[in-house]
């Protein structure tokens, strides 16, 4: 399945009231008809969607919009756990919207505004319905104010744990997958609209403000410090963070870039984790001669030290690291992994969450070239470990269920899969496909289907078919490739 079906599914139920705007640039794809203008017609306002049609998560996102960016500017205090400002949204319309949501878990929005005019808006669940003054027809461009506050709490997934605003001691930190942002800002939380995101966040003096993108400028008034930060290249939601508390940054360029990276002032300067994330420059250049250029204009890290985090996150240009990969000694596997995912996962986001393998198994295979490049084993050498220690074969990679997004099915035999498409197209072409994946589909969101032809295509044009259904779809032990 190429781009064009792709397009064609997000934007079917607009093809028969002529696409225009985010979707098909004013061409209807599926007859390549010049569609007319939107003001030729008489628009018929529908509210946007509750939910952006993920089948696995049905609620998470939204319809209606496609957002373009996210300006913040909040205020924490630490001392209260509140957190309260204005966030500004672009976004253009993609239907003649009556009204439309975003996502807001636990935060109350004060006032509305839609293009300047005062908008109605209700809380309901964990969303913000807004009916601006005037409906939005399709195409339009328009910009949401909002202002909200609240004290942030984490969302629960009984499966798959706790994401969001978590608050601390002396501060807060925020991330999360498959959903987390809504927990302090309005948003459409969902992969499938990638957006800029912008955060100017004011706390008390002394503390750090971490978060993704370059670093803006710093200012101080009374007791208060405002941090700024911009990630100008349009960002999954899921991979937004913020992390304030006390922390020892340091502040360098990578290839031109600024790398920051920052870990709890508490911990010793010569510790594992600082030393393990010292290396991310070292590891991007590695795996930039694997995939291609890095995608973003900044790069970095954050350790977090709280026992609620046992997990990294690959925020984007800034990945936060659980301390607990790096008790005792270094760990730069994991940073392979974070890293690799700023080309698989970041620059090139799901479309769906059920395709979390084009993100989780690109990673760990990431990771096992990156220990192949350390001299620790092969790559051949962690498949083979991994496929003989493997043992549940019946989740099937490809439809791990929303339960399963994070399981090995999806982490560890997703990168077999790679490993196996290595073995059958061959080293060369495999390579080649790692780059022109990347290269192609920058900035982007991808599918499995479309990883699928592009794999065929790398390999002139075999059929892959039989492959794909053994390690993505099958639920027995493929033969050793
Ligand atoms: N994507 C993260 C990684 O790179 C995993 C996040 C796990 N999230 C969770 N809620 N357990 O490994
Ligand atoms: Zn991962």
């Amino acid at each position: 399945m190429g781009e064009l079906s792709v397009k064609w599914v997000v934007c079917a139920g607009l093809v028969a009231t002529l696409a225009v705007g985010g979707c098909t640039a004013g061409r209807d794809s599926t007859t390549d008809r010049p569609s007319a203008p939107a003001s030729q017609r008489a628009p018929h306002f529908t509210p946007g969607a509750a939910g952006a049609g993920d089948p696995y998560f049905p609620t998470y996102g939204n319809g209606g919009y496609d957002v373009a960016g996210y300006d913040l500017a909040l205020r924490f205090d630490p001392a209260t756990g509140k957190l309260a400002g204005t966030a500004t949204i672009t976004a253009t319309a993609t239907q003649d919207l009556s009204r439309f949501n975003l996502d807001l878990a636990h935060l109350a929005a004060s006032e509305v505004r839609v293009d300047g005019r005062p908008a109605t808006s209700r809380a309901e669940g964990n969303e913000l319905v807004v009916t601006p003054a005037a409906g939005i027809v399709q195409g339009r461009p328009f910009t949401v104010v909002v202002r909200y506050g609240g004290v942030p709490e984490p969302l629960n997934n009984e499966a798959l744990g706790k994401g969001g605003w978590f608050r601390t001691d002396d501060g807060a930190f925020a991330l999360g997958q498959p959903e987390s942002a809504s927990t302090w800002f309005p948003v459409n939380d969902h992969p499938s609209d990638k957006a800029t995101f912008r955060l100017a966040m004011t706390v008390p003096d002394g503390l750090e403000v971490l978060s993704n993108g370059v670093p803006g400028r710093r200012a101080s008034t009374a007791g208060w410090t405002t941090w700024a930060w911009a990630e100008n290249t349009p960002m999954a939601s899921y991979l937004a963070t913020v992390v304030i508390g006390q922390y020892r940054i340091t502040t360098t360029t990578h290839a031109g870039k600024p790398m920051i990276l920052a870990v709890p002032e508490s911990m010793p300067a010569g510790s594992p984790a600082a030393k393990s994330i010292a290396r991310t420059g070292e590891i991007t250049d590695f795996l930039a001669s694997q995939f291609g250029p890095y995608p973003f204009d900044a790069n970095g890290g954050v350790v977090v030290a709280d026992d609620r985090l046992d997990y990294a996150l690959e925020t984007q240009t800034r990945p936060v690291y659980g301390d607990t990969f790096f008790s005792g000694s270094e760990d730069t596997g994991v940073v392979a992994h974070e890293l690799g995912h700023q080309w698989y996962g970041d620059s090139l986001a799901l479309h769906r969450w059920q395709d979390i393998w084009l993100n989780e198994g690109f990673a760990t295979y990431a990771d096992w070239l990156w220990q192949e490049h350390e001299g620790k084993r092969t790559v051949a050498q962690s498949f083979d470990g991994t496929y003989a220690k493997f043992t549940d074969w019946s989740e099937p990679t490809g439809k791990p269920g929303p339960d399963g997004i994070f399981d090995p099915a999806v982490y560890e035999r997703g990168a077999m899969t790679l490993y196996a498409l290595r073995r059958e197209i061959g080293d060369a072409a495999f390579a080649g496909l790692l780059k022109s994946w990347a290269a192609q589909h920058r900035d982007g969101n991808v599918t499995t289907d479309e990883f699928i032809a592009a794999a065929q295509q790398a390999s002139g044009g075999r059929d892959l078919g039989p492959l794909f259904q053994a390690w993505l779809f099958g639920t027995t032990k493929p033969p050793r490739p």
